[in-house]
């Protein structure tokens, strides 16, 4: 087992580093800058059951150290994903974990089914997009919402599954526990932490939907505070996101209790950024005389 090689909910991964949903694509517009295939693995941008066209523009603002998202969950749905962006991502020798969403969880289910026959590695169950009327985080702030949805595609989905958590919920750590006791194989967090900017001229929020998913390197102790809250609380593997540029940021989410990391909107000022935090995690396993980047997940010594 190489130093960086780590294990999720039983899948074998050669580094701890995700490629994030929806900053990524499929991989196509990267994979002319790199071999998509360094990456550890990549979170597809989410796919519904039917295509979407998503929300009106303007959805994307740039924030002091970060960016507002509001796009929607737009995508060619699942089955366009299955015929086209697959193949692709096969050819290019990606580890697939496809995030998926839904207006219900009959939705969710549906989409989780079209997936069984695939070789994909994982699904990420999207509960937390904070940019759609129905679904996404209107199932993701509530325990028992969190639950029902997840217990009906963990019914039908044989593939491994991972939840995405919203940063939006009152308590997040109640939420990891509600979706591990209905059969999660894992947890990714945070998805965006919903935020609004106005226009001063015009007196008109920036974006057309109002708010927007906040995201990038603000978020950052916050998506290190609430790892750290849900590693403490569930047994099954975390997945840490949220504001991630540097191999430190990866290692520090680690320490907090991320068995892994998803790089995203660091992607969007450096796309080699995952490359370079990959390089950086190995260099520090060496000078730290880590057999495996995983002892340090958790390792956090905090106070009493
Ligand atoms: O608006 C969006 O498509 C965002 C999705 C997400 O945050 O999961």
């Amino acid at each position: 087992m190489s130093e960086l090689q780590v294990n999720i909910a039983g899948v074998s991964f050669k580094n701890p580093v995700l490629a994030a949903s929806g900053t990524f694509g499929f991989g196509r517009e990267y994979g002319r800058l790199y071999d998509i295939s360094k990456l550890g693995g990549i979170c597809c941008k989410a796919v519904t059951l039917e295509e979407r066209q998503g929300n009106p523009p303007p959805r994307i603002a740039e924030t002091p150290s970060g960016m507002l998202n509001s796009v929607g969950l737009q995508n060619m749905g699942v089955d366009y994903f299955l015929g086209s962006e697959l193949p692709f991502m096969r050819r290019a020798k990606a580890a697939v974990i496809v995030n998926i969403a839904g207006r219900t969880a009959e939705e969710y289910r549906a989409v989780a089914e079209k997936l069984n026959d695939s070789d994909i590695a994982m699904i990420e169950l999207n509960i937390s997009c904070p940019n759609v009327k129905e679904g996404g985080a209107a199932f993701g702030v509530n325990a028992a919402s969190a639950a029902n949805v997840t217990r009906q595609v963990r019914r039908h989905c044989k593939k491994p599954l991972m939840v995405k958590l919203s940063p939006n919920a009152a308590n997040i750590a109640e939420i990891a526990a509600a979706v591990e006791s209905e059969g999660a194989d894992a947890v990714s967090l945070i998805n965006t932490i919903t935020g609004m900017r106005i226009d001063l001229k015009s007196r008109r929020p920036v974006l057309h939907t109002n708010t927007g998913g906040l995201s990038g390197p603000a978020v950052f102790p916050v998506a290190v505070r609430m790892v750290w809250e849900v590693y403490k609380r569930v047994k099954i593997p975390v997945v840490g996101a949220g504001g991630i540029a540097s191999w430190q940021d990866a290692a520090e989410m680690m320490m907090a209790g991320a068995s892994a990391v998803q790089v995203g909107s660091a992607m969007f000022l450096d796309p080699y950024a995952p490359l370079k935090i990959i390089d950086g995690l190995r260099d520090y396993a060496a000078r730290e005389k880590l057999q495996n980047i995983s002892e340090i997940v958790g390792s956090v010594k905090a106070y009493e």
